[in-house]
């Protein structure tokens, strides 16, 4: 295969961004603006969330769970009988067609007496679990590594809010534990062999692909990978690949984002290559809550004014997530 330059993808120290020092924080917070407006993409580095564990524990409820537990928690694109459950729950792959499968959980305090979960709010759920006796620690962990991710997330969109020349809590004041729509996903890439070819799609420019071009429906992503090289993101000279770093945390703007700062730090369209490898890919969508708006303004103007239309963060979530399905394909 014809080698593929590298994108510019910086490796940034966001350590100080969950610190006090405004000077050392204004630093990182110019090294992820220079990365919004290039490639889009960096790597968060001394981000203090234990990623081998995560990466461990993972592992061993992938390898652990059943086909008949994955029906059990089965999504309802998977499941009719699941009719709540359109967001959180098991992803399934299907024999001679997906070899992706996922595990998707959201906000721990979406309870069923949560305000929103009564009222029946879209884009809020329950999470369903695995029997605890199958799967010992598992819950708990997950549901620890949700809020470990959130404050990096939150660290992390301090500094977006620096980089933007804003008070530091300009998007993390709508970032609140009890109401957050962020979800984490725990995907499963398998090794095949052989690898069926109906699960391989094939880009325009003929690269074989295991999800194809997309920008992310979130304010930003915050993603753990396996150290297998599989991203590339659209740039002006073509599709570049994206390293792997199994250490750090490879972080994006979403389109909501794009929309709020008309473009400034655009959501880079970037897709994933086929790789006959296992591997792990654990996204952490940052989302804001349902009712939360943040008002567009264009930052690259003195005045700030742009055309762009307020959108509450629960219309865009629900429309993004739909387009993304009808453009895509079900995860
Ligand atoms: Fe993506």
């Amino acid at each position: 295969m014809a080698s593929v330059p590298k994108a510019n993808v910086p490796k940034i120290d966001v350590s100080p961004l969950f610190g006090d020092n405004m000077e050392e924080k204004l630093k990182v917070a110019r090294a992820i603006d220079a990365a919004s407006r290039d490639t889009g993409f960096f790597y968060a580095a001394n981000h203090g969330v234990d990623v081998k564990r995560l990466s461990n524990k993972t592992r061993e409820f992938h390898f652990s769970i059943t086909d008949e537990e994955k029906w059990d928690l089965a999504i309802r694109a998977y499941n009719k009988e699941h009719q709540d459950q359109i967001r959180a729950g098991y992803y399934l792959s299907i024999p001679e067609k997906k070899a992706v499968e996922s595990f998707c959980y959201l906000n721990p305090n979406f309870k069923p007496d949560h305000p929103l979960i009564r009222s029946k709010t879209p884009t809020h759920e329950v999470n369903v679990w695995p029997d605890e006796k199958k799967h010992p620690g598992f819950r708990e962990f997950a549901e620890q590594y949700y809020w470990d991710v959130f404050g990096l997330s939150y660290a992390l969109l301090r500094g977006y809010a620096l980089a933007l020349g804003k008070e530091e809590d300009f998007f993390s004041r709508h970032f609140k534990k009890e109401d957050a729509l962020s979800s984490v996903v725990l995907i499963r890439y398998p090794y095949l062999n052989p690898y069926p070819p109906a699960a391989i799609k094939t880009a325009e420019d003929g690269t074989k692909l295991s999800f194809e071009w997309h920008e992310d429906v979130s304010l930003i992503t915050v993603l753990y990978q396996s150290d297998v090289k599989n991203l590339q993101v659209e740039t002006p000279q073509g599709y570049l690949d994206i390293e792997a770093d199994d250490n750090a945390y490879l972080v994006n703007c979403g389109s909501y984002m794009a929309h709020v700062t008309n473009n400034y730090y655009p959501a880079p369209i970037h897709r994933v290559k086929w790789v006959n490898e296992e591997r792990q890919s654990l996204p952490f969508f940052v989302n804001l809550g349902f009712d939360d708006t943040v008002q567009p303004w264009d930052p690259s103007k003195e005045d700030g004014k742009t055309d762009q239309q307020p959108i509450s963060y629960g219309d865009y979530l629900q429309n993004g997530l739909v387009s993304l399905i009808n453009k895509n394909g079900q995860t």
